[in-house]
């Protein structure tokens, strides 16, 4: 295991597509995603994808907190290779995100509210789960960073993109 160093915004690394990994049970990928979990940790983060790690493969790991998790229960540390998405209705919302390969910024970003995604886990096994929320939010985030996308490219209006040390400020003073 190591501590990995991230990607920030402007690598391209970042804006490519990631390729479907041959073979999850191999010790190659087992060695990445325990060091991916180690990097996550120690950033600190929630979630992870492989090419902000500059390995430009269809890997993510997260989790979601209990406090983090707007009422809909904690999820426990997830490992998704080759992972996919479904949406369950058009509607989205809008929430704050921020990023490892982004740091300092945060943004408010529409995602879809109620999905199901899957993917396989390092044991071989299949993962299916519904989410929404919050939940939904950082898999649809992890999820885009596998298709080269960053937060940023989803907020239409950048008055909504800005350091958080300022957010910050705006919410203190609006107490
Ligand atoms: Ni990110």
């Amino acid at each position: 295991m190591a501590i990995l160093k991230i990607a920030r915004m402007g690598n391209k690394l970042l804006l490519q597509k990631a390729l479907p990994v041959d073979d999850p049970l191999g010790s190659e990928v087992r060695d990445l995603v325990y060091s991916m979990v180690e990097t996550m940790g120690d950033a600190p983060g929630i979630g992870l994808a492989a090419p902000q790690v500059h390995v430009p493969l269809r890997i993510i790991v997260f989790y979601v907190p209990e406090d983090r998790s707007e009422g809909t229960g904690d999820v426990p540390l997830t490992v998704l290779i080759n992972p996919s998405i479904e949406y369950l209705s058009t509607d989205m919302e809008d929430g704050v995100e921020g990023c490892l390969s982004v740091p300092g910024m945060q943004g408010i970003v529409p995602r879809y509210k109620h999905i199901t995604y899957k993917g396989t886990q390092l044991d071989g096994s299949l993962v299916q789960r519904e989410a929404t929320g919050y939940h939904a939010r950082v898999v649809q985030h992890e999820y885009d960073h596998l298709d080269g996308i960053l937060y940023p490219m989803r907020i239409g209006d950048m008055s909504k993109f800005g350091f958080s040390e300022e957010f910050e400020r705006n919410i203190e003073a609006a107490k």
